[in-house]
């Protein structure tokens, strides 16, 4: 039987799974990862949600700056990017570059509302230009986190064009000589984030999955999802319906019954809102998701056998 989800993850280099929080995204995402690194894909799983679940499901550290090894598993890596010290990164490479400008403009660029995003993003958009893995699976913040991480490069292309247009013009009026070289930094940083947002929109090596539960809140935030990705040209590629009842436990138990008929109503419900959109189900498993025996449970319902 033809698996389209298995189809999606196969022909695309770069899995996004988002979310709200607590539906399974970190669940989903090292899932994936586990069953690329099986099926013989160089595999990195990257979080770029500032808690420790992708350590905890793995059962090892993974650390926030260098490529860490999972277990004894040969094609899969995990990188844990923690915006704290993102930051740190990123801050350094701006001064480097503002060295020896006037203060006032590097200072006004470190000070932007959303800086230690755009941090953390900075790091994350690094990896569309990974070449030494066949896969790079990302466990995404929650939603609106992640929309307005995804937001960023946009205003912050705008605000380097603008600080090298605005440098440009000071010259010429005030007979300023202007930092040449640095005008340059900013046109490369310009470029690295356009680059970015082309990589993350670009359906060819790009695929977004939006984890849900088939209740009401979670189908309401995917429905803005996919809505606000869509602002800014990012197609969600699949749904993936997680937790739920399988129909073999409910055995006449009335309140399992009631449950799974609740959740019946909502998959209808999701199956008419997104009828474009390549959908699977996951049934809720009988214990929680750690460790690889688990996980590749999960990836036999998710990927089939
Ligand atoms: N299908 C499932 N069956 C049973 N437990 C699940 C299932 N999917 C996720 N869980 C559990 O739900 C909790 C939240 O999952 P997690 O992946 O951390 O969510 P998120 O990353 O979206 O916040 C975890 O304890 C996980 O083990
Ligand atoms: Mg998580």
């Amino acid at each position: 039987m033809k698996n389209e989800m298995r189809d999606i993850i196969e022909s695309k280099k770069f899995l996004f799974f988002g979310g709200k929080g607590g539906v399974g995204k970190t669940t989903m995402a090292a899932t994936t990862a586990t069953w690329l690194s099986d099926h013989g894909y160089k595999t990195l799983i990257v979080a770029t949600d500032p808690t420790v679940s992708l350590s905890a499901i793995y059962g090892q550290d993974i650390s926030a700056t260098d490529i860490t090894k999972i277990g004894t598993e040969r094609n899969l890596c995990g990188l844990n990017i923690n915006p704290k010290k993102a930051m740190g990164v990123f801050q350094s490479r701006l001064e480097g570059m503002m060295q020896g400008f006037s203060t006032m403009f590097g200072s006004e660029l470190l000070s932007t509302p959303c800086t230690e995003e755009i941090a953390a993003f900075d790091q994350f958009v690094s990896f569309f230009d990974d070449t030494t893995h066949d896969k790079v699976v990302f466990d995404t913040a929650p939603t609106g986190h992640t929309l307005r991480e995804l937001s960023m490069p946009f205003d912050w292309s705008g605000y380097i064009a603008n600080q090298i247009k605005n440098r440009r013009e000071l010259s010429e009026v005030l007979g300023f000589v202007y930092d040449e070289k640095m005008v340059a930094d900013l046109e490369v940083e310009k470029a690295r984030y356009d680059h970015s947002v082309k990589g993350l929109s670009d359906e060819s090596v790009s695929a977004f999955n939006l984890v849900l539960l088939p209740e009401k809140l979670p189908i309401e935030e995917t429905a803005r999802a996919v809505e606000d990705l869509g602002g800014f040209g990012i197609k969600v590629r699949s749904l993936i319906i997680n937790e739920v009842i399988p129909k073999d436990v409910l055995k006449g138990n009335w309140f399992l019954e009631r449950r799974r008929a609740t959740q019946d109503k909502y998959l209808t419900e999701i199956e008419q809102r997104f009828p474009t959109i390549t959908r699977r189900q996951v049934p809720l498993f009988d214990t929680d998701i750690y460790g690889m025996d688990i996980l590749r449970r999960v990836g036999r319902e998710l990927y089939g056998e």
